[in-house]
């Protein structure tokens, strides 16, 4: 395969996982996200990997108005239309997993990465889609494994915060490595101040530190971005430290230690992580997520309220 980073220099090999990178890519040159493409994926594409969302205006700056649909019967591309003229956001997660291609690509612009970056040793792939109507919104967040926004159709503002306090405190990155909450933590709007701002175009990819918080707001027009998460052993000791500080956080008083992932205390942490991971014991108490509504491409908002279904 050929190039896919073809905007990559000896400088991003530095940056990469240190500072946010913005890097040009070729991933529409493979036509894996024509609008053909995209419909096809589409098509009874795995309930359990997908979440499709009708956001808030931007500037709500709240979750009281994300809730969760699905694509009922509607075909794909009539799917495609309908999501790309309501206020609706579709995530189809582990698409390497539907899709062989996808797959292939996946481990090509990976292998690539690592050929580039000394030291970088990537693993856990995982390859997904974004589609998104004129206007839609991503909330402030953190994600758990390494991350990586690759823009392809429309434009986004993409803004990047610092991966720490107070845009990041401890005790929220835990809750979200937990799976106590949904990836949000809270935001303030003066947070903007202190955030690397990226207009996204088309062609380009964007890279931050491992759990640096973001937020995306759409332009006025469809937009097509593919994520793709990694982990690495540093990335996975990282979170196996938080996830055991959270634990202890719940269960001690007083805050736990920052992270440290050396010596004898990241191993009795990794320990517990594994201990409660193999148990079980928090998988009860995680999110349930409820469809309130399916697609409908008649309806004026593109969305046909259902009895809600947990
Ligand atoms: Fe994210």
């Amino acid at each position: 395969m050929t190039k896919l980073l073809t905007g990559f220099r000896p400088e991003h090999a530095e940056l990469w996982g240190r500072h946010p990178v913005c890097i040009e890519h070729g991933l529409a040159d493979t036509g894996l996200f024509s609008d053909d493409a995209l419909a096809a994926l589409l098509e009874d594409y795995p309930r359990e990997n997908y979440d499709l969302l009708h956001m808030a205006e931007q500037g709500t700056g709240n979750l009281a108005h994300w809730t969760e649909g699905d694509l009922g019967r509607v075909r794909g591309r009539e799917a495609l239309d309908a999501i790309t003229s309501g206020r609706l956001w579709i995530n189809l997660r582990r698409v390497h997993e539907a899709s062989p291609a996808h797959l292939e690509l996946l481990e090509a612009v990976f292998a690539e990465l690592a050929e580039r970056v000394p030291g970088f040793h990537p693993y856990k792939l995982n390859l997904g889609i974004l589609i998104s109507s004129p206007g839609a919104q991503v909330y402030y967040h953190s994600d758990v494994p390494g991350q990586s926004l690759w823009h392809l159709r429309g434009a986004k503002r993409v803004f990047v915060y610092p991966n720490r306090a107070p845009f990041l405190p401890e005790e929220q990155i835990e809750k979200v490595v937990l799976s106590l909450t949904e990836a949000e933590i809270d935001y303030e709007p003066w947070f903007d101040d202190y955030a690397t701002v990226f207009d996204l175009q088309p062609g380009q990819m964007l890279h931050w530190p491992l759990n640096a918080p973001h937020r995306v707001e759409n332009g006025d027009c469809i937009n097509v971005s593919v994520t793709t998460e990694h982990f690495t052993t540093s990335i996975q000791n990282s979170y196996a430290v938080r996830y055991a500080n959270g634990l202890i956080r719940r269960g001690l008083r007083g805050p736990p230690p920052l992270p440290n992932t050396r010596g004898g205390s990241f191993w009795a942490r990794a320990a517990l992580t594994v201990a409660v991971k193999k148990s079980g014991l928090l998988k009860a108490r995680k999110l349930e997520k409820t469809v309130e509504w399916e697609l409908d491409p008649a309806a004026d908002t593109r969305m046909r309220a259902v009895t809600p279904l947990v």
